[in-house]
């Protein structure tokens, strides 16, 4: 584990809406928690969707998220302490994780399902860039999802060192995927719940599917 600690890991799925991006991260990080690879996971769960999937109770004020630290998932629904704002809320979410992540001071990931939400092209929340940039120091990884990735801000795209695709079919979309090597015929041919995974580093390919 030691080794990994100093290691940026930054995994990226795309891909279009019920292609399996969310099933894909969470059988991910499940495994890995099973395989204490990870003291806690942090995620983002507005309307609580994942924490339904995981069964797991959502978080929804400070004491609960602390108390789920303890469990090691931590599904924060914003809605009781940010009723809807849910930008506020993810730079609070970003903040507070990443304190925890250090305190912890085990390896963590961080989970922002739909991403484009919560920044642009022209400007990612400074929480967000905190843990994609200086997260690694502290074992701390970032697991992002969404359907439009040429509407991701280049700083995120730098930092992929997964890059998990699934079937899109949306000309820019499929532009952003041949930057990673995947040309776009083959990201039109993916079965629904099929998906390849490249390593921009190594240029290392995988694939798979989730269903
Ligand atoms: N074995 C399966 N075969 C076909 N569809 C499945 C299977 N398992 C799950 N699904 C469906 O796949 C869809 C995609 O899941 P999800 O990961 O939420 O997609 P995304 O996050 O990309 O929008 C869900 O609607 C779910 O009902
Ligand atoms: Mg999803």
């Amino acid at each position: 584990m030691s080794d990994d600690r100093t290691e940026l890991r930054v995994t990226l799925a795309v891909g279009v809406s019920r292609c399996g991006k969310t099933i894909f991260f969470l059988r991910y990080l499940v495994a890995r928690f099973q395989a204490k690879q990870l003291r806690c996971i942090f995620i983002f769960d507005p309307r609580g969707l994942m924490a339904a999937q995981l069964g797991v109770n959502v978080a929804e004020t400070e004491d609960e998220l602390e108390l789920a630290v303890t469990d090691g998932i931590v599904c924060f629904d914003p809605e009781v302490l940010f009723q809807g704002d849910h930008e506020r809320a993810f730079d609070f979410f970003c903040t507070w994780s990443y304190a925890t992540a250090q305190r912890l001071g085990a390896a963590t990931a961080l989970v922002a399902d739909e991403i484009w939400q919560y920044q642009s092209r022209q400007k990612v929340p400074l929480p967000l860039a905190r843990w994609i940039k200086d997260g690694a120091k502290y074992g701390c990884e970032c697991c992002f999802a969404t359907h439009e990735p040429q509407l991701l801000n280049s700083s995120i795209k730098g930092h992929v060192t997964e890059f998990v695709c699934f079937y899109l079919q949306e000309k820019q979309a499929l532009e952003y995927c041949r930057q990673f090597g995947i040309e776009p015929d083959e990201v039109k041919s993916l079965a629904n719940g099929s998906f390849i995974s490249r390593d921009p580093r190594t240029r290392g390919e995988l694939r798979g599917k989730v269903f």
